[in-house]
């Protein structure tokens, strides 16, 4: 299955503590939302990493803001199930594709998307999607380039969700709207667990 189908929306998570880690994991997919992105910005990322890969089989986890063939490699190792880039230079994808974990490289630009769809990757991280022109501009990339779909992240809030999910080139959505820093400081899970199953409810009834 593509790692678009997964879930609506792919909770972006930043985890500075690792024992966060486990059970917000546990309150995202309580909640419906399986596919986590981790990104690979604290000290203590692989390690939650690892952490969620071992001790909550429901979830789906995944690395993201991965940026070099080294964090392709340490992600695999931690357990990631796919791999979440804000670009894609030559390098990466090359180690993206030989290490046989799914991936969505990000592109922003329709040369970038052109380019990836040249090498047979259609499904991709939109970055960042706000900034770089939002839905109008996946309406505009859909016209001549309508078999690559995406998953935007970047600037994306629980009110505009919706409204991305219901453009025919968009699979999912990323955020980091679903983890609040306060709530993780708190140990406020429940709140967690109910932001997720708000966003796991926005799939327009349209869409498979
Ligand atoms: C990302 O890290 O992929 C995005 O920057 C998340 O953006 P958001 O904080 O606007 O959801």
């Amino acid at each position: 299955m593509s790692i678009l189908d997964l879930a609506p929306v792919v909770p972006v998570v930043v985890i500075d503590r690792v024992e966060t880690a486990v059970p917000l994991a546990r309150a995202l997919v309580a909640g419906g939302l399986p596919a986590i992105e981790v990104t690979l910005r604290t000290p203590c990322a692989l390690e939650a990493i690892a952490r969620i890969a071992a001790e909550v089989p429901d979830a789906v986890i995944g690395a993201g803001t991965v940026r070099t063939p080294a964090d392709v490699t340490a992600s695999a190792e931690a357990g990631a199930r796919f791999l979440v880039s804000p670009g894609g230079t030559p390098a990466l994808l090359e180690a993206m594709l030989g290490s046989g974990v799914p991936f969505l490289p990000g592109a922003s630009t329709a040369s970038e998307v052109m380019a990836l769809a040249e090498r047979g990757l259609t499904e991709l991280k939109f970055f960042p999607a706000v900034p770089a022109g939002g839905i109008p501009y996946l309406k505009a990339l859909a016209g001549p380039l309508p078999e690559v779909r995406f998953c935007p992240t970047g600037g994306i809030r629980p009110e505009t969700a919706a409204e991305f999910l219901a453009l025919p080139n968009v699979g999912c959505v990323g955020g980091t709207w679903l983890t609040p820093a306060d709530a993780l400081a708190t140990g406020d899970y429940a709140r967690v667990e109910k932001l997720a199953a708000e966003a796991a409810a926005l799939r327009p009834s349209s869409r498979p």
